[in-house]
């Protein structure tokens, strides 16, 4: 028996996070964006459609396939090629037998309405039409892949199949999701000069988890579009996905195209960023869309930026300096607790007071720096060791009860069943620093003072290089800004996801390269909070016109 058939049960239907929908509904794409995918990979009737064989992994009930067999129909009657000759030309997976089966039919009912027999057209849906899983199954060559794969939750998956998505896949790293090893798949069965074109989240840009993804495409293939869509209605299901059309090629050397929509992004826009993507204007723009070509894009592991090109050329300008961590600052996140209602306080319990430490909220970073009186209860001592219990007995009467005991930290390690899932650094709290909170429209660093712990959410940022309120200054500014926006996460509504991974990627002067004279004006800026002082200043310190 295969290790494949052993597996139990999966539906394979779990998709795109939807919204409205029921945790497993599948969520398929619109038509206007399975033609504009097509278009887009050049999958058009004057192609050479009977010699390419396409591929589309997860077809569902089919938004890609229709599309693909009325192209493909349509090319085979104008030049006389007979339909029984095209058995190689399409191969459209579903891991459910309910879609494989409609898929079928959807394949017969084509070709009978295109004038071959039943027998032929039999023949050639069951050839085409593969039930199974896409993840696991050998890989064909392909001159086009397209589709919208799906995108499940890790812990959706089951160990086994999580196991072995991962034996498989070896851009699926820690809990991955697994539309990467659809896009591994698609990109690996490419013939040279063969395309992938998918609608997909596009977290895995901009993701420490997308890191092996990345180096894979930056090694002979080519990005040649990526077209934001988070605000468009491009599925029949509302969905949170952040999803993007992304095009793919391999070794086809053409320029990469970006474009930025909006919720008025639909059909007809579609058509003009189509002609925009595939011309070769420098930019162009219509109602709901910007696009810009770019002369180069991204290779290695990094996160890739987005950003409109003049803003790509001036952060590639700055690429020599160095980072904050280089240039001397620490980066962190504050402590995530597993049970705040237990370990967070604003109310003080009865515990031993010395294990109550001040905590900075995010909410208390909101325009000033106001503590709004939460306490961590604090079970690590000043060594970073758990305090002892015995010496603690309001501490533990506090602490001791389900909630806290049923976390998973606390059942992977018994006898600590007491931690937070962080650990309080030792000398941190005393520390000055600043605390920039996640999730906000703008980065906006605040200085605390030395007096507080930062809760998880809240970033922070120490030096001993540096004086943090010019340091605070220079974030303030909208070069800082620049960076952090180009590389980090954008949530739905425009809410930065601020974490450290996007703070590392911020580059600044080396402090001791700041006259006294900016310095000043940087801490002034940042006392006032007074972002286009601050950016003045840095634009002049960054050599920035
Ligand atoms: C997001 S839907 C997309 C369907 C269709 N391509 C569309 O865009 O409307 C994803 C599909 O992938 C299928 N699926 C899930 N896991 C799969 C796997 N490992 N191999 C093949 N298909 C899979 C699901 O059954 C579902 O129909």
């Amino acid at each position: 028996m295969s290790m494949v058939s052993q597996l139990p049960p999966y539906s394979g239907v779990m998709t795109l996070h939807a919204a409205t929908t029921p945790k497993n509904g599948a969520v398929y794409t619109r038509r206007w964006v399975a033609e504009t995918i097509l278009d887009l990979v050049g999958y058009t009737v004057d192609a050479p459609l009977e010699e390419w064989r396409i591929v589309e992994p997860a077809a569902g009930d089919g938004s890609f396939l229709v599309p693909m067999l009325d192209r493909l129909i349509a090319r085979a009657r104008n030049r006389n090629i007979s339909l029984r000759s095209l058995v190689d030309a399409v191969c459209a997976w579903d891991i459910d037998p309910g879609n494989a089966a409609t898929c079928r039919q959807i394949v017969v009912d084509a070709l009978l309405k295109a004038g071959a027999d039943q027998d032929v057209s039999s023949l050639i849906a069951g050839t085409w039409i593969q039930c199974g899983d896409y993840l696991l199954a050998e890989p064909e060559p392909a001159d086009v892949v397209v589709g919208n794969p799906p995108y499940i939750r890790w812990d959706d998956l089951g160990d086994q199949r999580a196991a072995l998505y991962r034996a498989t896949c070896r851009t699926i790293r820690g809990r991955g999701d697994i539309y990467l090893g659809f896009w591994e798949k698609a990109l690996e069965s490419l013939r040279p000069g063969g395309r992938a074109g998918f609608i997909c989240a596009d977290r895995w840009m901009r993701n420490s988890y997308g890191a092996d993804l990345r180096a894979m495409v930056g090694n002979g293939f080519d990005v040649e579009a990526v077209w934001t869509m988070h605000d468009v209605d491009a599925f029949h299901e509302k969905v949170m996905a952040y999803p993007a059309i992304t095009v793919i090629g391999r070794a086809t050397g053409r320029a990469p195209v970006v474009v930025s929509t909006t919720s008025e992004f639909g059909e007809a826009e579609s058509r003009q960023a189509a002609r925009f993507t595939l011309g070769s204007a420098e930019s162009g723009s219509g109602e709901g869309w910007r696009g810009h070509r770019l002369d180069h894009w991204y290779t290695g592991r990094g996160l890739w930026p987005s950003a409109a090109p003049d803003t790509l050329a001036l952060l590639d300008s700055l690429a020599d300096l160095p980072t904050l961590e280089e240039s001397g600052c620490r980066i962190g996140i504050g402590l995530a607790s597993g049970c705040d209602a237990r370990f967070v306080v604003d109310d003080v319990p009865e515990v031993e007071l010395d294990r109550l430490l001040p905590m900075t909220m995010g909410s208390d970073l909101n325009g000033t720096l106001h503590w709004g009186g939460h306490y961590l209860v604090n079970p690590w001592g000043p060594d970073g060791r758990l305090v002892d219990l015995d010496a603690y007995p309001l501490l533990r009467k506090w602490l001791d009860v389900p909630e806290v005991r049923n976390r998973f930290v606390s059942r992977k390690q018994p006898q600590n069943w007491f931690r937070t899932i962080d650990k309080v650094i030792p000398g941190l709290t005393s520390r000055e620093k600043l605390l920039i909170a996640d999730m906000r429209p703008r980065l906006s660093p605040y200085l605390e003072t030395g007096e507080a712990y930062p809760h998880h959410n809240v970033y922070w940022i120490t030096s001993d290089r540096w004086d943090l309120e010019v340091l605070g200054g220079l974030l303030l500014s909208d070069i800082a800004s620049a960076f952090v926006e180009a590389y980090c996460v954008r949530m739905a509504g425009g809410t930065l996801r601020l974490q450290a991974q996007y703070l590392r990627t911020i580059r600044v002067p080396l402090s001791d390269t700041i006259s006294g004279g900016d310095a000043n004006a940087l801490r002034e800026s940042f006392r006032s909070r007074d972002r286009e002082k601050a950016s003045r200043v840095a634009h002049d310190l960054y050599g920035v016109s």
